[in-house]
């Protein structure tokens, strides 16, 4: 019994010294024995993961409040510097000595190292500390797929705090959000630059939250969650320009244009891919990259690595994901007054539907619950999102928006940014935005070229000056 006392107090005291070090030392100390591996896998110890910045050496591992939210322009622009290297890397080219081709490989390792430590996380640390995490930040991440962000999801249930602004993930990132409630302690979310998101994630979005409007004892959830999805955009199966209406191709023509300095956009025109075909393409790009290694071969081999020769966490345990893909339905243009049919919108006035609004904000008030319907929390869902990005995805519309004032509205959000999202109209927004009471105006940004609500107190575009996030005046 005595000896059972001292061995628990010896684990808690090791804990607790744990708690002074960085992931680098826990991961070296995981080297030590067994048991010090073990206690390693605490999950406070794990609550906030920021692999883009370990993977070059900052090991912060404290709250996102206390860093700087702004990345500084350099460090951003060193990042893009390893994401273009990683796109243009040969493995099999000639060795090139020029001081470009050093460079080159310099950012080739950080990148390497953030695609290990990612691997690492996923496949060693997560199932067992998942639970316990709160912040992911893969903001600026160049290795990170959508099905990484998938298996992270999974694996973290209660995170607060989600960044991954700038990547390359597309709507099968959110799959494990298709659960009502699946994420439903989610407060900040930041999806600035990601452009492959469509309404699909804040469909996805506005379930993993929860929803307010019915009891937890309720029998009907599964009924709910049906009508819920029913109610939402239907997914789009193939948007191509003629599928467009007039008004929104006006704003189309905006993203036909090549960007200097733009990933892609103006390239190739809208085209929404099947997501039933998305985890092939996802996997078939991943396993290019990875020159030919299937994704269950390298996953064999990986750990959590921090530095070359440093600690490491090993676990037999991998976790593989079922992937799921929902049935398809009809090709819609995306706005509100357009697609409607059995939702309908009451008054389809508006701006760019070469109606000049009244300002009379009864105009806008469509068929959705009204805010009257909107009762207390009665389920232990408070839909905690405080702070939303989706700055610059541009492929979002009314109908994504309508999704998120569904369960209950965003009744604590404060942030929401939705600057270069092209096909938003003052009519989802007013949708969106007559849910969110507690909304910071000097913190609400949208197009400028909308007039929608609270116009004289939102704070307008804020990638006019921006250069590489979509934005209906880029090119003026
Ligand atoms: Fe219209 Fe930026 S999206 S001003």
């Amino acid at each position: 019994e005595e000896s059972h006392r001292l061995k628990h107090t010896f684990r808690e005291v090791l804990v607790r010294l744990f708690r002074y070090l960085g992931p680098d030392d826990l991961c070296r100390c995981s080297q030590v024995c067994s048991t010090w591996a073990e206690l390693v896998k605490t999950g406070s110890l794990w609550r906030h993961l920021y692999p883009v910045r370990w993977a070059r050496g900052d090991y912060y591992c404290g709250p996102p409040s206390e860093l700087d939210q702004d990345p500084d322009e350099e460090w951003v622009q060193n990042l893009q510097e390893e994401g273009r290297a990683y796109q243009e890397w040969d493995e099999d080219a000639d060795i090139d000595e020029s001081e470009e081709a050093h460079e080159d490989a310099l950012a080739m390792n950080a990148v390497q190292q953030e695609k290990r430590l990612l691997n690492g996380l996923i496949q060693n640390l997560l199932p067992a500390v998942g639970s316990s995490v709160r912040t992911v930040s893969l903001a600026y991440s160049v290795t990170v797929s959508s099905k990484m962000v998938r298996q992270i999801l999974s694996l973290c249930p209660n995170l607060k705090h989600l960044d991954l602004t700038q990547t390359d993930i597309t709507d099968s990132a959110f799959e494990s959000w298709e659960e009502l409630g699946a994420c439903s302690s989610l407060e900040h979310l930041d999806l600035s630059g990601c452009e492959n998101i469509t309404d699909h994630t804040l469909k996805r979005l506005s379930l993993a939250i929860g929803d307010m409007t019915i009891p937890t004892c309720s029998k009907n959830i599964p009924d709910r969650r049906a009508k819920l999805l029913k109610a939402s955009p239907s997914p789009v199966k193939l948007l191509d320009e003629h599928s467009t209406c007039s008004m929104g191709r006006t704003r189309q023509a905006f993203i036909f244009k090549r960007r200097p300095g733009g990933r892609g956009m103006g390239c190739s025109p809208v085209w929404v891919l099947d997501p039933a075909e998305l985890a092939d393409i996802e996997d078939a790009a991943d396993w290019s990259r990875r020159g030919g290694v299937s994704a269950q071969d390298e996953e064999k081999g990986s750990i959590l690595e921090l530095q070359a020769g440093g600690g490491y966490i090993t676990d037999t345990a991998s976790s593989y994901w079922q992937q799921l893909y929902g049935a398809l339905g009809e090709v819609q243009c995306g706005h509100s007054t357009c697609c409607s049919s059995d939702t309908a919108v009451r008054t389809v006035k508006g701006a760019q539907c070469g109606s000049q609004p009244t300002g009379d904000s009864a105009e806008f008030r469509t068929t959705c619950p009204s805010e009257g319907d909107y009762r207390t929390d009665q389920t232990g869902a408070s839909r905690a999102l405080r702070f939303l990005s989706l700055s610059g995805c541009y492929q979002v519309t009314d109908l994504g928006l309508r999704c998120l004032s569904q369960g209950g509205g965003l009744p604590l959000l404060e942030h929401l940014n939705l600057s270069g999202c092209l096909f938003i109209t003052e009519i989802g927004l007013q949708e969106l935005v007559s849910v969110c009471p507690t909304l910071n105006y000097e913190h609400f940004y949208y197009c400028d070229n909308i007039n929608g609500p609270h116009a004289d107190m939102a704070s307008g575009c804020q990638n006019l000056q921006c250069g590489f996030r979509a934005c209906c005046r880029s090119g003026d």
